[in-house]
């Protein structure tokens, strides 16, 4: 089986979104514009409340997937469509905007450590006037594997080679999201579908990427790696316990036009939303 390596890396940029919310943006600005059919990707994380007291006040989506994975602290969601629940430690929310929601996400505490990321899921086009829909996990009902050293797979979605299966389905992209823990020198590896696209990203402690020749890519803290196509990928922790996120998905391959919050085919159809924003359709 072809292995995939890393074929580009990048730390995201400091900027701030909401009413203030620090963040670092991964995916979605001048370094990485999208990996098809991820769009975003922010990584929030703060223990000094100034950063994220602000909170991200009611706000609309249409025509893609907002997922929410809180790594620690509290936030509360609601939707004006009467949708209300606070996301935990461990939690995900996977929301399909689909037509359009209004919604805000405020942090549920107002001191400690806020730490989680936010992606965003482009959807098909057939699919982008859809229904507003949730799939929502408490920490408990993530599928976790453990691997023979000591680390850990926690399956938000996709499978493991070893048949664990994460609770969230999307039939459009498919998608892998793992958040792996490594022991000092463990090593995961995990067949990925050709032609999805994949990128990791490393929370804690460095990882290599083993290659098909043995070589060792290395992808240092808080850094995204793409990966080139493959089978599979696997993953050594670098002389420390190591922690991060495995994320890939088919690409739709379709035309995309961005307008804030709302992501479309084509500019008619963000014109469109702005209007339909403006005349309270959402
Ligand atoms: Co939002």
């Amino acid at each position: 089986m072809k292995n995939r390596t890393v074929i580009k890396t990048l730390s995201g940029i400091n900027t701030a979104d909401g009413d203030g919310v620090k963040l670092t943006r991964i995916i979605g600005s001048h370094e990485l514009n999208m990996l098809d059919p991820f769009l975003l990707l922010d990584c929030f994380e703060s223990d000094d409340a100034q950063d994220y007291i602000g909170g991200f006040p009611e706000h609309p989506h249409r025509g893609f997937e907002t997922v929410t994975y809180l790594l620690n602290g509290k936030m509360r969601h609601k939707d004006n469509a009467g949708h209300e629940g606070v996301i935990e430690s461990g939690g995900v929310q996977w929301m399909t905007a689909g037509r359009g929601i209004l919604h805000s996400e405020m942090p549920e505490q107002e001191d400690g450590l806020l730490q989680g990321f936010q992606l965003w899921v482009n959807l098909p086009r057939s699919e982008k006037m859809s229904k507003p829909r949730y799939q929502e996990y408490l920490p408990e009902s993530i599928a976790i594997e453990n691997l023979a050293y000591g680390g850990t797979v926690k399956v938000i979605s996709g499978k493991t080679d070893k048949g664990t299966v994460g609770p969230v389905i999307n039939d459009f992209v498919s998608p892998t999201y793992m958040d792996i823990s490594l022991s000092d020198n463990e090593a995961f590896s995990q067949r990925l579908s050709l032609g999805h696209n994949a990128f990791i990203y490393v929370l804690q402690g460095s990882v290599n990427i083993i290659t098909d020749q043995d070589a060792k890519s290395p992808l240092p803290s808080k850094h995204l790696g793409i990966l080139s196509d493959g089978e599979q990928v696997t993953i050594e922790s670098a002389e420390q316990d190591s922690r991060f996120l495995l994320i890939a998905g088919k690409p739709l391959n379709e035309p995309v036009a961005r307008g804030g919050p709302f992501v479309m085919n084509t500019e008619a159809e963000i014109r469109q939303a702005f209007a339909d924003y403006q005349r309270g359709l959402f």
